[in-house]
């Protein structure tokens, strides 16, 4: 836990970094990952190689082979009766204290749809390096192709490339930041986003009732139609040394809620369950579901954002389709009053998303650091 003191210069950094503007350039030349996947047959670079303490530890999470996170049948909730209706957003409510993660099955989203968007990501990341490379992105909006997150000079770096982009608010909605390759890309992706919204929605008004708020009260907190929507596609190349690295270092997601669609072939995400990493057995179609950051802001703590990795592997590449759900960015984001009770006051001061985020920009993944100095001052 970090002492109180710790917190209030927290919002001030953030003003002062908006005050100064985001970085403009990366520190050092990007090496796109998938290059060194291919020339790199029995190492890594030191770039890559993390401490001994945040490596992939099999000797612990073995322990824990048939553990999995819950998988949920949302199919009651749009048709089921009252009592199936109830035992649904039960198991959502367990999922959301006990793990903060959960794969909703029956979701409504077409398989053929989300195989779609996945393999044309997929024929993306194949795609040469010349044209990938015309999508280059930097840390000021960090949209486009990518390979690092935070912009320390000399920091560790992850084994895996990405793309990001966004789909709302509109203002921010930009096709010339997004691929034109392959053919047909852009509406799959548009399509993929309009449902994910959806979906996203819904699951708002689930977690609301769950809270014993308003159903509309997390969306309304959020913006209500002016909420953040945006993609980050991962790529984890192949990997000599899947034992001295990690494809994305241990973090708790930042915005609101992530949507993740992990490859259907190779498994990778790991969450935190106490001291174990629980490695996710996907389910068929479905989507992981995480609460973020904010979330955990606004609930005062009753869900919390749960730290995850991923790990990489020697013989397979993997793609997974990360989809956040994010407040508007320039609003107060604070505990809902309904939930700061004299035995449970605020645990966290008021912070706008877009000075939120910039720590991550410019620091890159670290845990739950984040959030734990938003904590209140008591
Ligand atoms: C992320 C993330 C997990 C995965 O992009 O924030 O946690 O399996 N991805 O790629
Ligand atoms: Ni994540």
């Amino acid at each position: 836990m970090k002492s109180t003191f710790e917190s209030k210069p927290t919002t001030q950094v953030a003003k002062t970094m908006i005050n100064n503007n985001s970085p403009q350039e990366w520190p050092e030349p990007i090496v796109r990952v998938q290059s060194l996947s291919k020339i790199c047959k029995d190492s890594i670079p030191e770039r890559y190689i993390k401490p001994l303490s945040d490596r992939p530890n099999p000797i612990t999470s073995c322990d824990h082979d048939d553990a999995n996170i819950p998988i949920i049948d949302l199919g009651a909730l749009l048709y089921g009766d009252p009592y199936t209706r109830a035992s649904t957003l039960k198991q959502i409510s367990e999922a959301c204290k006990e793990w903060g993660f959960f794969q909703v099955v029956n979701h409504g989203v077409s398989h053929e749809l989300m195989d779609m968007a996945r393999e044309t990501w997929r024929q993306f990341f194949h795609l040469p390096m010349e044209v990938k490379q015309q999508y280059a992105n930097s840390p000021k909006t960090y949209e486009g192709y990518g390979s690092r997150l935070g912009v320390e000079k000399g920091a560790i770096l992850d084994w895996s490339d990405y793309y990001y982009l966004h789909y709302l608010p509109l203002s921010l909605k930009d096709y010339g930041k997004w691929p034109a390759m392959p053919p047909s890309c852009r509406e799959v992706f548009d399509e993929y986003g309009r449902e994910l919204v959806k979906l996203s929605g819904k699951l708002m008004k689930v977690l609301s009732i769950n809270l014993e708020l308003e159903e509309d009260f997390l969306q309304n907190a959020f913006g209500g139609e002016d909420i953040g929507a945006c993609l980050r596609v991962n790529f984890y190349p192949k990997c000599p040394k899947p034992d001295l690295t990690l494809g994305l270092s241990s973090h708790s997601d930042p915005g609101g809620m992530t949507l993740l669609l992990p490859d259907d072939q190779v498994t990778g995400l790991q969450v935190r369950k106490s001291n174990n990493w629980i490695t996710v057995k996907p389910a068929r179609h479905a989507f992981i579901v995480n609460i973020g950051d904010q979330i955990q802001v606004l609930s005062n703590a009753i869900y919390k954002s749960v730290e995850h990795r991923v790990i990489v592997n020697s013989d397979k590449e993997r793609v997974s389709l990360a989809f956040f759900y994010n407040p508007k960015s320039d609003i107060p984001i604070e505990p809902a009053k309904e939930l700061v009770k004299p035995d449970r006051p605020a645990l966290y001061t008021a912070m706008t998303f877009d000075e939120y985020r910039l720590f991550i920009r410019l620091r890159g993944p670290c845990g739950k650091s984040h959030v734990e100095s938003l904590k209140s001052p008591r």
